[in-house]
């Protein structure tokens, strides 16, 4: 379908719980979250209905997201019945890898194309700090089953934090000489836990590009894709920038959301959202509440505005 100001929106994220098995800094408060009650979250069989009949007016690419999509009861039904449905084209998950070891190949037989994986540090004892306690080795063979069950291409994001992990760039722009993998750096937003933090540790992923300037820009293949990406002369792999601040690409944003409380948002810098069950119930169907969220979407966010009115809600609930 295409939006009020002609942009085609094809690609719908959907958050399937708010909880994680990790516990990032910038991302969870330290002491974890409060379970939601079950009757609060989608059901299974809700979220399947509302990909069929997105699918009827355009959505052809599905990402699943969290919190940490793989601890959701039934994540693999959901996987199998989402990629059954006519037009979806590409189905994919955002994780923290830390259960591919466990689910990659249940995954890719349920009919998954591809996973992105969130990684912060390449050191051990780092990564550990960043998540409050996750363990490296399990994403890394979580990256590695990945890999073996063809869920490729696979993407890894690091939140670049100044003062955290600005000395690692080097190691992960190197992962992409040797591996077929693209790693992207995305700019710290300024949401959750991380709204508090100290201007100092929000820094342009354009540092990226002053420190390797052999990095080659390439041509832009999905245009509805938040990242720019570059290759380093004879790499396998690409490099991905995602610069939601300095550079923001609302003009050729493609996606709704929704979270694992049903909520539909047009715009993850908006609080405006659309409460799915509560329209459902006063007889709006499914297929027009789609429309509404996709003809309310805001022309571009104000992030950078003296207007801004920041989201409440972390990016947890949203799913990235
Ligand atoms: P691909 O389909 O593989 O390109 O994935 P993706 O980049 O759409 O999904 P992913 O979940 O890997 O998103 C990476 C990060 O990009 C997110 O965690 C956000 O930080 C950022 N991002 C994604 N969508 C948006 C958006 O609509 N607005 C802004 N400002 N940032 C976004
Ligand atoms: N700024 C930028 N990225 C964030 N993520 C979570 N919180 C933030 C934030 N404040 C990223 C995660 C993951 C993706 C789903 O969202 O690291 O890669
Ligand atoms: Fe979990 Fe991702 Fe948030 Fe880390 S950033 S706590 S992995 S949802």
């Amino acid at each position: 379908m295409i939006d009020n100001i002609g942009r085609k929106i094809n690609y719908l994220r959907i958050s399937v719980t708010d909880l994680c098995n990790l516990r990032c800094k910038y991302c969870m408060p330290e002491e974890g979250l409060c379970k939601k009650s079950h009757e609060d979250i989608l059901r299974i069989e809700e979220i399947e209905d509302i990909v069929r009949e997105g699918a009827k007016i355009g959505i052809d690419k599905v990402r699943i997201t969290g919190g940490e999509p793989l601890i959701r009861k039934g994540i693999i039904e959901l996987i199998r019945k989402i990629s059954k449905i006519d037009g979806i084209k590409d189905l994919a998950i955002t994780t923290n890898g830390l259960l591919l070891k466990k689910y990659a190949k249940d995954l890719k037989d349920a009919g998954l194309n591809r996973v992105n994986i969130s990684i912060d540090s390449l050191d051990k004892e780092k990564y550990k700090k960043i998540t409050r306690g996750g363990d490296i080795n399990e994403v890394l063979e979580g990256i590695q089953a990945a890999k073996k069950a063809k869920l490729t291409p696979i993407k890894l994001n690091t939140v670049l934090i100044g003062g955290f992990n600005d000395d690692e760039i080097k190691d992960f722009v190197n992962l992409t000489k040797d591996y077929e993998i693209d790693v992207r750096f995305i700019e710290l937003m300024p949401l959750g836990e991380a709204s508090t933090w100290a201007k100092s540790h929000f820094i342009p992923n354009t540092t990226v590009l002053e420190r390797f300037p052999e990095l080659m820009a390439l041509c832009k293949e999905d245009k509805g894709s938040p990242a720019k990406y570059y290759k380093l002369p004879n790499g396998k792999g690409k490099i991905g920038l995602i610069n939601p601040i300095s550079n923001h690409f609302c003009s050729n944003c493609n996606r709704i959301r929704i979270t694992s409380d049903g909520k539909i948002k047009p715009c993850l810098h908006s609080n405006y959202e659309i409460n799915i069950r509560n329209l459902m119930k006063e007889n709006v169907k499914l297929l027009d509440i789609l429309r509404l969220a996709i003809e309310s979407k805001p022309k571009e966010h104000t992030i950078n505005e003296f207007e801004y009115e920041p989201v409440i809600r972390n990016m947890y609930q949203i799913g990235g």
